[in-house]
């Protein structure tokens, strides 16, 4: 394999090529695009991670869709293991009798996405389902129900194609893991 040059030379090895993840996206979309033929999808969006999943996956489905972009932090709240989410919700949104397709990078502990996904369907969406590209198999604080997944992964630090290390790394087109 050719070395690892530029922010790529910071990783250790590359998990997902940039051809891999174009490849399956493209499969995501097509699904996507089947299940909700004649619907109009409200997409509602977790940046910054899903910032490029999200402007690849959505340019391949041609049906009309709502973009809603999110800010979420989570956080554990003191010594307790519970943690806590902040969502920061546009103005405007509605989302009653809508249907909802949530979008995230990935999902590690499931805090974040069964969060947003409680408090969502308090608005009564007409549905409400998930799509992230990565699913991390680790043991789960939260079981959460996805409706469509790209990879899943061992349960390993990544970064790039939107996953940060630190601010940094987004801008990878592959994904992979860090040197240690
Ligand atoms: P969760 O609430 O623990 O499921 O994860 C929330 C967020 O943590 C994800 O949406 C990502 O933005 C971030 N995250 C989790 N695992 C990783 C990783 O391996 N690399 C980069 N970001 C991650
Ligand atoms: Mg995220």
């Amino acid at each position: 394999m050719a070395p690892l040059t530029g922010i790529l030379s910071d990783l250790d090895r590359v998990l997902l090529s940039a051809e891999e993840i174009h490849a399956r996206v493209a499969e995501m979309a097509a699904q996507i695009e089947s299940d909700y033929a004649g619907k109009v999808i409200t997409v509602v969006v977790l940046m910054d991670g899903a910032l490029f999943f999200v402007s690849d996956l959505l340019r391949q489905i041609d049906l009309p869709i709502r973009l809603v972009t999110l800010g979420a932090s989570s956080y554990q709240g003191g010594t307790e293991s519970s943690g806590q989410v902040k969502i920061q919700w546009p103005t405007g949104a509605c989302f009653a009798d809508e249907n909802v397709l949530l979008l995230d990078d990935i999902l590690d502990t499931g805090l974040t996405l069964s969060v947003l996904r409680e408090r969502l369907l308090i608005k009564k969406p007409a549905s409400l389902r998930t799509a992230v590209l990565l699913d991390k198999k680790r043991p789960r604080s939260h079981d959460y129900p996805l409706d469509y997944c790209g990879f899943e992964i061992a349960d390993e630090f990544v970064v790039g194609y939107g996953m940060d290390y630190q601010g940094r790394f987004r801008n990878l087109p592959c994904i992979g893991i860090l040197k240690p």
